[in-house]
Parts: C-alpha cells; structure tokens; sequence
C-alpha cells in the first residue's frame, strides 16, 4: 500500500511540475498568435507507469505493458512515440488519444484517415488495428493488423502509457 501511495505522489508531481513551469512565463512566452507549446514531460519511471496502467478504464488497466511494447515493435517501422518524434511512413503518435485522425499538420495523410471525423480514442483504435483496411477504405498504412484481441488490448494500454494520455481527472 505504502509503495502505491508513493508512486501515486511522484506521479502526482510529474504531472504538475511542467504545469507550474508553464505557469511562470518568461521572455520566451511565445507570441500570442502561436500556439503555446508545452515542454516535453519528464521521462517516465516504471512506478510512475505502473500508476498510469493502474488508472486506464477496464480493460486496459489490466494490460502487460511488456506485451504491449514487444506488439508495438510491429508498428516501430513506420511510427515514433516520443514527443515531437518525426513521422516515419506514418505519423508521430504522441499524443495520439484525443486528437482527430488525420489531424498532424505536418504529415500527409490519406483523405480517408484526414476526412474521418472521429478523434481517437481505444476503442477507435481496436477496429483499427484489427483490421485496418477495412476500418477506414482506401487508407494508406500497410499494415495487416493485430489479430489477437490481447496483443491490441496491450498495445493500447502501451500507447496511453507512453504517448502521454492522462484520464480525465
Ligand atoms: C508499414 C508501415 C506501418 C505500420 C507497420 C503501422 N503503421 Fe500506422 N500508419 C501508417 C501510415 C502510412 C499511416 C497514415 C495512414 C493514412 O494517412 O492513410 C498510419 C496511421 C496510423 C494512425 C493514425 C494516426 C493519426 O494521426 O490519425 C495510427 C493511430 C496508427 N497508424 C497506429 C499504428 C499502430 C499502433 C501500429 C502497430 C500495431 C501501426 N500503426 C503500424 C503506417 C504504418
């Protein structure tokens, strides 16, 4: 128990440091008209991964991170997962959960993934790892798909952990 409210205090901190950074503001707040950006958080420790697997919505919080990293080697051909990581045959995917489909500016997409309209979230990205072909006609990502429901289940609870997805708090 100690060890669980431990981890949740370190989370806890890592999450609100970069905000109380933010917060200060100095001569290199950028200019109204961009978009402010937020420093990249910290690197995350195992306890403080442990914490965000813990606090996913059923099933994920039941994922195997280790899985889902070893099912993720599929996808590291074509995607980085750091922030700012450069798009490779496809997108960057931090920040993935949350934002619309298509929406990187700087990568050039289908116009089935950019017209989606649909922001992604878990259960958008089963159907696609499932198969994605079909989930959205005439996309470009050649990839087969993730038949085993576990290994999308991992891979997914991999990506929240990894492309900065926080719950709602
Ligand atoms: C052979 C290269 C390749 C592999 C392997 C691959 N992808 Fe992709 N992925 C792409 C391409 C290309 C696109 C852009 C598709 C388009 O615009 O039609 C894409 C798009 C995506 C998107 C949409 C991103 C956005 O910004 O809307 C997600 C999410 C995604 N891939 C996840 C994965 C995951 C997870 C895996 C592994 C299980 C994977 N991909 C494997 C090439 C790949």
């Amino acid at each position: 128990m100690k060890a669980v409210m431990r981890s949740l205090l370190v989370l806890t901190a890592a999450l609100i440091a970069p905000l109380a950074l933010a917060a200060c503001g100095d001569a290199s707040t950028p200019a109204a008209d961009e978009a402010p950006k937020a420093p990249p958080p910290p690197a995350l420790t195992d306890a403080e991964k442990a914490a965000l697997l813990a606090a996913l919505p059923a099933p994920y919080d039941a994922g195997d991170l280790e899985n889902g990293r070893r099912a993720f080697a599929r996808c590291r051909s074509c995607h980085t997962i750091t922030p700012n990581g450069p798009h490779m045959a496809g997108p960057n995917l931090y920040g993935v959960f949350g934002r619309q489909a298509g929406s990187d500016p700087k990568y050039s997409y289908s116009h089935a993934v950019r017209n989606a309209g649909f922001a992604w979230d878990a259960e958008k990205l089963d159907h696609w790892l499932q198969n994605p072909k079909s989930f959205l006609p005439g996309n470009k990502m050649t990839f087969a798909g993730l038949r085993d429901a576990t290994d999308r289940r991992d891979v997914i609870a991999f990506l929240k952990v990894e492309t900065g997805y926080r719950a709602e708090p």
